[in-house]
């Protein structure tokens, strides 16, 4: 019995250098978190390797190295990229499930090219699977591929997973598929989402736009019943947590505790995405350096911002936006001596990340809307006796798991810079004793129990849904 997951982008991507292909890790929770799965099932996974591959030769290595991992990748054409990836999935679907309305394209094109794309996988799927294997979907790019699934293999044990929120019928109902699209995810047995609230909203639009109803958590679809249920993901908490008494990435720490010096660090990480509130961050930290000039060149913000769909234009527009915003603070508070903001806009190694997440005071975590944010997790779990200080906003999926960390509204910029005093002047004691409570959480609630979890479950309504047949 394998476990096939699914997901538009594999947790490692090619990139071409040099005549040849490398192949480094993917970032985005949904692959960073799922890497580190470990499950007693043989694990295989499909998904698009992250580039547009031209010629057989290259697709043949690509496929032979990936397969060494148990990766078997899906090639998008560059029309597919276009339309699939950076159209519907990332114009359309993304923005209307982060509720940016106005930013949400609607294109007849990239809907054949999401609908072609979600056969492709099927197709491949098809072709891999046996009758006892299960096949987990993850996310947004593949809401048609359950249903799909379902139609060629009545039998099949389907999951899906929805990392990112799901909005309520009033915004979702604007879709011009949405009964298509919800058909598709409803051809899962179960179908999981970070939170009660993306649950609700989708049971209830399921109901209003499809004409079903649902006993609770439950609905009958003929003669299959389909469960829908909150299961928070985690992180591999031992990972993170294990860093500090690693003794290879101790020179690692102190070099990066001496790079920003002994000041105050402030540090954030995320893709560049609209969702995560990065001008509203900026705007915070320059009322915090305006509101308390006693911290001038007493803290530093260092933003790690990963590039990201960098060819979607609210994506690149945003890019210039923050660009400027940093221009103006470094511009107006910058000393010989003193940068405020430090920004690096490319990814780190895990270890980097993690040496930055240990020596940081705070982090600063503000999007708009969020489905889980694993950055707050994983700052809250690297710290092992050191305290440190989670500010989050309020819209991330986290925020529900993560009672004590200092709360914000990323629309109030007072509040923020506010929340950025407290966190700099809160008592050690009180930040080891927030910390250790929220690692209470972070470490029971691990990738690995939310796995464990979705299969115990899915495997629960499949035994039912045999019974019947
Ligand atoms: N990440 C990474 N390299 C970097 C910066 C971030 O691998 O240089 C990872 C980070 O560790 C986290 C993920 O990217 O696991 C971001 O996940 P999150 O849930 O916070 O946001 P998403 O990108 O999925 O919206
Ligand atoms: C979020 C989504 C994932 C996606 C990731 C990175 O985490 O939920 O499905 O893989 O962002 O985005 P990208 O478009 O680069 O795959």
């Amino acid at each position: 019995m394998k476990l096939y997951i699914i997901s538009n982008r594999l947790p490692v991507k090619a990139v071409h250098r040099d005549g040849a292909y490398l192949f480094t890790r993917s970032e985005g929770g949904l692959a960073t978190g799922l890497h580190a799965l470990h499950t007693r099932y043989e694990k295989h996974w499909i998904g698009w390797p992250g580039v547009d591959v031209e010629t057989d030769e290259d697709r043949r290595s690509i496929r032979e190295e990936l397969a060494k991992m148990n990766f078997h990748p899906i090639f998008l054409t560059p029309e597919q990229i276009a339309n699939y990836y950076e159209g519907y999935s990332n114009s359309t679907i993304w923005p209307l499930c982060h509720y940016f309305f106005a930013f949400t394209r609607y294109r007849k094109d990239f809907w054949e090219a999401y609908r072609k794309v979600n056969a492709l996988f099927c197709e491949e799927i098809l072709r891999r699977i046996e009758p006892d294997d299960i096949v987990w979907v993850q996310d947004y790019q593949l809401m048609l591929l359950p249903g799909l699934l379902r139609e060629h293999r009545p039998a099949l044990r389907i999951g899906y997973f929805h990392h990112i929120p799901f909005p309520s019928y009033e915004l979702f109902r604007i879709l011009p598929e949405r009964a298509e699209i919800l058909r598709g995810v409803l051809g899962a047995d179960l179908v999981a989402f970070h939170t009660h609230d993306y649950m609700r909203h989708f049971i209830g639009t399921a109901e209003r736009v499809l004409h079903i109803d649902f006993r609770l958590d439950e609905t009958q679809i003929g003669n299959r019943c389909v469960r829908v249920d909150a299961l928070p993901m985690g992180i591999d908490y031992a990972a993170f947590h294990g860093i500090s008494s690693n003794a290879g990435a101790q020179p690692l720490i102190a070099k990066t505790r001496e790079q920003f010096g002994d000041r105050k660090l402030i540090l954030s990480v995320d893709r560049l995405d609209y969702s995560k509130g990065i001008l509203h961050r900026l705007r915070g930290f320059g009322s915090f350096l305006e509101r308390y000039p006693e911290y001038r060149g007493q803290a530093t913000l260092a933003m790690v911002i990963v590039p990201s769909r960098d060819r979607v234009n609210s994506y690149a527009d945003l890019k210039t936006e923050i660009d400027k915003e940093i221009g103006a603070i470094n511009g107006r508070y910058s000393t010989m001596e003193w940068t405020p903001v430090r920004y690096f806009y490319h990814g780190f190694s895990f270890e980097e990340l993690a040496a930055m997440y240990y020596v940081a005071d705070v982090a600063l975590v503000t999007p708009l809307r969020d489905g889980m944010n694993l950055v707050a997790k994983e700052y809250v779990a690297v710290k092992n006796d050191n305290p440190g200080v989670l500010i989050l906003s309020e819209m991330a999926g986290a925020a529900v798991e993560l009672a004590d960390a200092l709360p914000i509204n990323p629309n109030d910029t007072e509040q923020i810079a506010a929340a950025i005093h407290r966190a700099l002047t809160m008592p050690v004691e009180e930040q080891l004793r927030r910390i250790e409570r929220m690692q209470a959480v972070v470490s029971t609630q691990t990738v690995n129990k939310w796995a464990a979890d979705f299969m115990k479950e899915l495997a629960d309504v499949c035994r039912r849904n045999e019974a019947v047949r």
